[in-house]
C-alpha cells in the first residue's frame, strides 16, 4: 500500500478544505473509466460536483497507478478491506468481470455502503441478488453505465417510460461491432482488417470475442429486459451469433436491398403475457430508413416499443472512459441527492423467463458455390419442402464461376424452418464456403 490507507485513516480521509457534508467516494479499479470518474470528481475535467468527494482509490499494484492530479488527502490502497473499513459512503466498482467484483460489491453492500458499478457482466449474472441485498441494507445500488455507457437508457426506461407497457426493446448495443461493420461498409475492408483497425484505434480489445461473438450485447440485453420489460433473462439464454461471418460482398448485396448490416440485439415480451420472450443478438440486414441503420461508428442506439407510446429511441456514445464516467457520476449524484428508490430497479430474484430463440422475419441467405447448372433449382426445392418462399435471387457480375457468391432472399419465415432447410442444403455438393443467413429486421 502506498499513501495513507482508508483502513488506518478512518474518518480523516479527505478532511482538508473540502465540503465535509459531501458523499465520500471510493473508486475500486483505476483504469479507463475509474480515472475518468476521478477526473470529473476532482474537477480536473470541468466543474467538480460539490456533493461528491473522492476519498479513496483502490487497485492492484497501486504504486504504478498514482497520479499527481488527485488531491493529497485521497487514500491509495491495494486492499479492498481498507475501502470497506473506511468511511467512504459509496463504493464505485470499476474492475469489471464476475470475480472478485461480485464478492467485493456484496461485501460493500453488507458494510452499509452504497455501490455504483459499470459492470454489465455482474449485473446480468447477479444483479437481482445484489439489488435485494442493497434493499435489505438500506443502501443504493446503481448501474446506469453498465448498458450503453453514456446513454442514460436505464433511467429512461425505468422512469421516463414507466407509464407505458413496454413490449420490445431492440438496439445496436456494442460499439466495437458497430465500428467494425460500418468500416467494412464504408471502406470495403475485410472483417479481419476492420477488427485490426478497431484494435489500433482503441475501439476493440486484444481478445474481441465477447464483443464480436455477441456475448457483451447479450449481457446488456438481459439487463434491458429486466429493467424495461420486467423479465428476468439469463444471459446464457440469449441466442448470440457472431459477426465474424460477415464478408465485404454482403454489404454490396445489402445495399442492393436498400439495407445496411448491423449487430442487432432484440428482446420481445409476448403480448398479453409477462414471461415468454424472444431474445437474440445477431448480424442482421436493416433497412436504411431504420434508426438502427443511422447509428455510425462506435455509437449505440436503443429502441423501446410500448403498447401506448409507440417507439422511443435513445442514442449516443455507448463506450469510452469519459461518456461512461458521466453515467457513473450521475449515479453518484443520484445517491448523494437521495434520488430514486434505494430499492433498485431489478425484478426480484426468481425463476428466469422462458426464452424462445425462434422468430419470424424475412431472411437474407448468401451462398458461395462452384457454379454448375441446376443449383438454383436444387436450392428452391429444399426451401419449398420447408414451405419457405423465395422472394428474390441476386447475383453480382464479375465473380469467378469457381467461387461464385449469390444471394436469395426469403419471405418471412421462422428460424426453425430456415435452419432445417439450411441443414439439408449444407449436404449439397456445390458449396465452396459455408452458407450464411441473416434476418432482415427494422
Ligand atoms: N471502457 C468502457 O468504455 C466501458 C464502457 C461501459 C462499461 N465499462 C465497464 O467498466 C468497467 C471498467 O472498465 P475499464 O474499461 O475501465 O477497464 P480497465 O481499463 O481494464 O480498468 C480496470 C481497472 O481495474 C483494475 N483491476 C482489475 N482487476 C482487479 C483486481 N482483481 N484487483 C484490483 N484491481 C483490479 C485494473 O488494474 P490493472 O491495471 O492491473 O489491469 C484496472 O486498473 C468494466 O466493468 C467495463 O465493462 C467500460
Amino acid at each position: 500500500v502506498t499513501g495513507r490507507t482508508t483502513g488506518t485513516a478512518q474518518g480523516e480521509v479527505g478532511a482538508a478544505g473540502r465540503d465535509a457534508r459531501a458523499r465520500r467516494v471510493g473508486i475500486v479499479g483505476f483504469g479507463t473509466v475509474g480515472q475518468a470518474v476521478a477526473r470529473i470528481l476532482t474537477g480536473r475535467a470541468g466543474r467538480p460536483a460539490p456533493e461528491l468527494r473522492l476519498a479513496a482509490v483502490c487497485n492492484r499494484r497501486i504504486a504504478r497507478k498514482r497520479v499527481s492530479w488527485v488531491p493529497e488527502d485521497v487514500a491509495w490502497t491495494e486492499r479492498i478491506e481498507d475501502v470497506l473499513a473506511s468511511d467512504a459512503d459509496v463504493v464505485v466498482e470499476l474492475i469489471g468481470g464476475l470475480d472478485p467484483a461480485g464478492d467485493w460489491v456484496r461485501r460493500a453492500l453488507l458494510a452499509g455502503k452504497s455501490v455504483v458499478t459499470a459492470n454489465k457482466q455482474l449485473i446480468a449474472a447477479r444483479g437481482p441478488e445484489l439489488a435485494e441485498l442493497a434493499a435489505r441494507n438500506g443502501v443504493h445500488f446503481r448501474f446506469e453505465a453498465a448498458v450503453c455507457g453514456g446513454v442514460p437508457v436505464l433511467s429512461a426506461l425505468r422512469e421516463g417510460l414507466s407509464g407505458d407497457d413496454l413490449l420490445s426493446i431492440r438496439g445496436v448495443l456494442n460499439g466495437t461491432c458497430n465500428y467494425i461493420l460500418t468500416r467494412m461498409d464504408a471502406a470495403g475492408l475485410s472483417f479481419d482488417a476492420a477488427l485490426a483497425e478497431a484494435q489500433a484505434r482503441g475501439f476493440a480489445e486484444a481478445d474481441p470475442s465477447a464483443d464480436v461473438d455477441g456475448l457483451d450485447a447479450g449481457a446488456k440485453l438481459a439487463i434491458l429486459a429486466a429493467i424495461g420489460l420486467g423479465c428476468r433473462v439469463r444471459p446464457s439464454d440469449v441466442a448470440c451469433r457472431s459477426i465474424r461471418s460477415v464478408e465485404p460482398i454482403d454489404f454490396t448485396y445489402a445495399r442492393r436491398l436498400g439495407c445496411v448490416i448491423r449487430q442487432v440485439a432484440r428482446v420481445t415480451r409476448e403480448t398479453g403475457g409477462s414471461t415468454v420472450l424472444e431474445a437474440g443478438v445477431q448480424p442482421a440486414l436493416v433497412p436504411l430508413a431504420s434508426p438502427l441503420a443511422a447509428v455510425q461508428g462506435s455509437q449505440n442506439v436503443v429502441l423501446a416499443t410500448g403498447a401506448h407510446g409507440g417507439e422511443t429511441a435513445f442514442g449516443g456514445h455507448g463506450a469510452g472512459g469519459d461518456p461512461t464516467a458521466v453515467a457513473v457520476v450521475s449515479d453518484l449524484l443520484a445517491v448523494a441527492r437521495q434520488e430514486g428508490p434505494a430499492r433498485p430497479w431489478l425484478p426480484p430474484p426468481g425463476p428466469p423467463a422462458r426464452v424462445l430463440t425462434d422468430f419470424v422475419a424475412p431472411r437474407y441467405v448468401r451462398f458461395v458455390v462452384r457454379d454448375r447448372p441446376g443449383i438454383v433449382a436444387d436450392l428452391a426445392g429444399r426451401f419449398s419442402r420447408q414451405h419457405l418462399n423465395i422472394d428474390a435471387v441476386l447475383q453480382e457480375p464479375g465473380h469467378s464461376k469457381a467461387e461464385l457468391p449469390f444471394v436469395m432472399t426469403l419471405e418471412a419465415c421462422s428460424t426453425g424452418a430456415l435452419d432445417q432447410a439450411l441443414g439439408e442444403i449444407a449436404a449439397l455438393d456445390f458449396h465452396v464456403r459455408p452458407t450464411v443467413s441473416y434476418p432482415i429486421v427494422d
